[in-house]
């Protein structure tokens, strides 16, 4: 890997702290940080070098998954970071920023490869990267790359005015846009598993799959993000990226070696074949809800408006659940299901491809019959990928019973997304990350959802806490004559599973 400068602002914040330096250290333990590196971390707070390194060792100890390493392997880490205070709206101090830099670049003599990684609110996106380019940060005879975290604007509007002022600093190639859903390792392994395998690639198609489910439900309510959540909700939380980011890769098919261009440019697509919703159409196929009081393990959990900081008689979202389809020759006809809420029943991330009806003799719509092919992708809390098939029920030779054969059983230790990600930008790998045209589109097709919320047209949906959202998000999905996979009889707990009879 090429020799690197990482220059982190927002340093002292939280996202550094629990995601960053957890994620750079497991790096460096399996030898993936270049070989020169060195970290440079900004904020407003006076920290010496020692103080910022103290940090950094207490957040490896609390939240690495390699937090067993020893004492001299931390240190070992340690000697890549240092600390510089710096007003963001100040040009000297980026001035002497720079200085530090090319004074160590100079006396290793190494190339001027900087990574500007933007750990703080998107207010202050603005006057930083004007303030880079400004004070020359970005040098000519190395790469320079800026790493940003959602949000990336609140409506279509915004995420073009932002877009259009990081593109005055930043060329679009520059730009790694993170959204952590797509360094979950479970999805990167199925986009691995769907390459390797003609089998899986030949059933890609709509004359196979009856319908897509994607599912990210949470436990957690609004937790401290008040402030933020309630002028957020669902839709520009969770849905306007991660969820459609998921359903993009579900619906793209990648080939070995396709680089991020192709992938870009297959996500595009996706995203232009989605059928837009009129705003008068949203209530047909959107589900709004928000979370009342309930029970959660046991224990009672409040109403989402009597939450901490959230505003009175809020009509903010905590749920979404939505049916799309995509106008294109390989999904004309097969609807994606997709929803995420917070407080609901259990935390489950999960990607479910049915296949269509088995075959009609062994259908008889009793117990015992047949149930329809499944992949199934477990992104969190546990990790697999795996299909279900049916094999004879033992005991009553007339009926079947479904079998789950693990592809992947994810083998415990996988790496953080963060860390896929973060690798991925110092090698200037684009592949998992947002790219602008598909960011551009998300708003662009959720615009009307927004506009629909907005006017209070679509109805507002209470669910209980603990429960798997509002009963409308089944209709979705039972009008089709679907269900949601996996919520309530559980069935996938109870497969055997092959091999393991
Ligand atoms: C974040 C959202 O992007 O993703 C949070 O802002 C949400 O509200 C989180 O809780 C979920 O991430 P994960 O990885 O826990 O599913």
């Amino acid at each position: 890997m090429e020799p690197t400068t990482f220059i982190l602002f927002g340093a002292t914040g939280d996202l550094a702290k629990r995601k960053i330096y957890p994620a750079l250290f497991n790096l460096f333990i399996e030898g993936k940080l270049p070989a020169s590196f060195a970290l440079i971390g900004l904020g407003r707070r006076d920290w010496s070098d020692e103080k910022f390194r103290g940090n950094i060792a207490q957040s490896i100890q609390d939240f690495s998954r390699r937090k067993g390493q020893d004492a001299a392997q931390v240190e070992s880490f340690l000697q890549a970071f240092s600390y510089s205070v710096l007003d963001i709206g100040n040009l000297e101090d980026y001035g002497k920023l720079l200085h530090k830099i090319e004074t160590r670049e100079q006396a290793l003599d190494v190339a001027p490869n900087r990574l500007f990684y933007l750990s703080v609110g998107p207010e202050y996106f603005e006057t930083i990267a004007a303030n880079i380019e400004a004070s020359g940060l970005g040098s000519a005879n190395g790469w320079k790359r800026l790493v940003i975290e959602k949000p990336f604007g609140h409506d279509l509007q915004t995420a073009r005015a932002l877009n259009d002022m990081l593109g005055q600093a930043f060329a679009e190639e520059q730009i790694f846009r993170i959204d952590h859903y797509l360094g979950k390792p479970m999805l990167q392994r199925f986009k691995a598993i769907q390459q390797s395998n003609p089998i899986i690639q030949a059933l890609w198609t709509n004359r196979n799959i009856a319908n897509v489910q994607i599912t990210a439900n949470e436990t957690v309510g609004v937790e401290e993000r008040a402030g933020y959540y309630d002028h957020v909700g669902a839709l520009r939380d969770m849905f306007q990226n991660h969820m459609l980011q998921l359903l993009m890769m579900t619906a793209i098919r990648t080939s070995v070696g396709g680089d991020a261009d192709v992938v870009r440019f297959k996500k595009k697509h996706i995203m232009e074949a989605l059928e837009p919703l009129q705003k008068a159409d949203v209530g047909l196929s959107v589900v709004r809800g928000q979370y009342a009081a309930g029970v959660l393990h046991g224990k009672p959990v409040a109403a989402y408006t009597s939450e901490p900081g959230i505003a009175e008689g809020s009509t903010n979202d905590t749920f979404i659940a939505a049916r799309l389809t995509i106008d294109d020759s390989f999904w004309r006809g097969v609807p994606f299901y997709i929803r995420t809420g917070k407080r609901l029943k259990e935390k489950s991330t999960r990607i479910v491809i049915e296949f269509k009806e088995p075959l009609k003799q062994v259908t008889t719509g009793e117990e015992g019959a047949a149930e329809p092919n499944l992949l199934v992708i477990e992104m969190s809390p546990g990790e697999s990928i795996s299909l279900q098939l049916n094999t004879m029920d033992g005991a009553a030779k007339e009926t079947f019973k479904p079998m789950r054969i693990d592809i992947d059983p994810g083998h415990g230790d996988l790496p953080e997304a963060y860390e896929n990600l973060i690798h991925d930008a110092l090698l200037g790998d684009a592949t998992y990350f947002a790219h602008w045209d598909e960011v551009e589109a998300s708003w662009a097709w959720v615009q009307p959802i927004l506009e629909a919320y907005e006017e209070n047209s679509v109805p507002l949906r209470q669910y209980e806490a603990g429960t798997f959202g509002p009963a409308e998000a089944d209709e979705l999905l039972a009008r089709d004559g679907y269900r949601w996979w996996f919520d309530v009889a559980e069935p996938a707990k109870q497969l055997m599973v092959a091999g393991q009879e």
